[in-house]
């Protein structure tokens, strides 16, 4: 029964360093799969989605060897399988870049078709559509997709979404198809950039990433790599509110400021300072929060996976506040949650209209999925009294050691597994 056990009050000061960006390196360890050469990646987050991918990678043969905690070496000389086994999927549906990735180096791949999630359906026709247009059949069978091409020729597709696992999949399979690919309406966030640098670093042919189109000339074979991957600007961002919300004073080290732009700019205008350096931002919050708007949208917008963490901080703001949802269509559930924490927050299709309260009081609340879990253990930070947080499986997928880096920031949080560490916690806090 893996719980955080909270008890509000403190504010968080202090230096906290940044890990890699999981859904840079989801997308990178999977394209290592692409080349018969070794692959050194560097500065991967140990965390439960990185680390179910690299058991779905070892399933059909990949050799991986960690060199240290977040360093590991890749081999896929010897694949002998192209089909990525159901709980794998079923554990992280990211396990899907091994379809873009393998149907490019294999001109065949079969993956589980992913469920839907907390936060939405999760459709993936854009990859689909992108697969298609490079020639690949498609077809769904027995909870499968099966994709495969005798020749994946590049050619002009124009996502209809902006999806950043179709312009990754996409991507990946159009690296090695023959000729020139154009992907139109693609993403533009900082871990599309760090894997098409990683392919590039490989040998591929890729131009425009970070824009909104993308051009691709395919290469016949991949070459080997040692890579170092970006911050994560999504646990940076989490702490920086975290210092918002909790009245504090936090340098969040080794990011790219450039990358946290929207989060730094919404953290400004609801009255922190901020100051940045090369590699590190500071997050001072002296005075009371102030109210703003604020609606999600793809890079370089407000991110998506930034929403719970600031409707945490602006539920106890001054003011009236209004959240917009833009991605996805099921991403306020956690609301009813922060409601028993004392949030006075009414949420109307995909806004939330938020009054600020005083203060938060804590409660016992469950972890509805990844970010929004992080942002209730924020609340609980701040909020009067005890909280204890249910189902941190999901926070745990996402964020390497999240309660001991916010324990080196003052927070009193401990991991509790049974009842009587609980009780221990209670009795240690008073
Ligand atoms: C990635 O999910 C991230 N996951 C998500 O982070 C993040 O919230 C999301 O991008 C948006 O930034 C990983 O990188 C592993 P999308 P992804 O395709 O690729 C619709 C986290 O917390 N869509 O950009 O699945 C979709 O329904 C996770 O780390 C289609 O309609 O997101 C959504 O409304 C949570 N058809 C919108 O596009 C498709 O084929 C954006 O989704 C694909 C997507």
């Amino acid at each position: 029964m893996e719980q955080y056990a909270i008890k509000g009050g403190n504010p968080l000061v202090g230096e906290v360093e940044i890990g890699g960006a999981k859904n840079a390196a989801l997308a990178i360890l999977a394209a290592a799969t692409m080349t018969d050469e070794t692959v050194l990646i560097e500065n991967v987050p140990d965390v439960r989605d990185t680390n179910v991918l690299i058991q779905a990678m070892e399933s059909i043969g990949v050799i991986v060897s960690r060199i240290d905690r977040h360093t590991m070496k890749i081999n896929a000389s010897h694949i002998h399988d192209l089909t990525i086994e159901d709980d794998y999927i079923k554990k992280i549906r990211a396990s899907y870049y091994l379809l873009g990735a393998l149907l490019g180096k294999y001109r065949k791949a079969e993956v589980s078709l992913p469920g839907g999630c907390n936060i939405g359906l999760r459709p993936i026709d854009q990859h689909i559509k992108g697969f298609r247009a490079l020639g690949a059949s498609v077809r769904i069978e027995h909870g499968l997709i099966i994709t495969e091409t005798e020749e994946l020729k590049g050619n002009h597709i124009y996502l209809d979404v902006v999806s950043v696992g179709a312009t990754i999949n996409v991507m990946m399979a159009a690296t090695m198809a023959t000729g020139k690919t154009t992907i139109e309406n693609a993403a533009k966030e900082p871990h599309v950039v760090d894997l098409a640098n990683f392919l590039n670093s490989m040998g591929a042919d890729i131009k425009g990433a970070g824009t909104d189109v993308i051009r691709i000339k395919g290469v016949p074979k991949l070459h080997g790599s040692e890579y170092t991957i970006i911050p994560d600007q999504i646990e940076a961002g989490t702490f920086m509110f975290a210092a918002a919300v909790t009245k504090g004073d936090v340098t969040v080290k080794n990011v790219i400021p450039k990358h946290l732009e929207s989060i730094s700019a919404k953290l400004l205008e609801i009255g922190c300072e901020i100051e940045e350096s090369d590699d590190a931002v500071r997050v001072v919050a002296s005075k009371p929060l102030g109210h703003t708007h604020v609606k999600t949208l793809p890079y370089p917008g407000f991110p998506t996976d930034m929403q719970p963490q600031i409707v945490v901080a602006l539920g106890l703001s001054g003011g009236t506040s209004i959240v917009t949802e833009s991605i996805f269509e099921n991403r306020f559930k956690y609301v009813d949650e922060l409601t028993r924490m004392g949030a006075s927050i009414k949420v109307e299709g995909n806004t939330a209209i938020i009054d600020g309260v005083e203060r938060y009081t804590g409660a016992g609340i469950t972890a509805p999925d990844l970010r929004a879990g992080a942002a209730l253990v924020i609340a609980g930070l701040s909020a009067e009294g005890l909280t204890v947080v249910d189902d941190i499986k999901f926070i745990e997928r996402g964020y390497e050691d999240f309660h001991l880096k916010l324990q080196t920031l003052g927070a009193q949080i401990e991991r509790v597994n049974t009842e009587r560490e609980l009780q221990k916690f209670k009795l240690k806090v008073g």
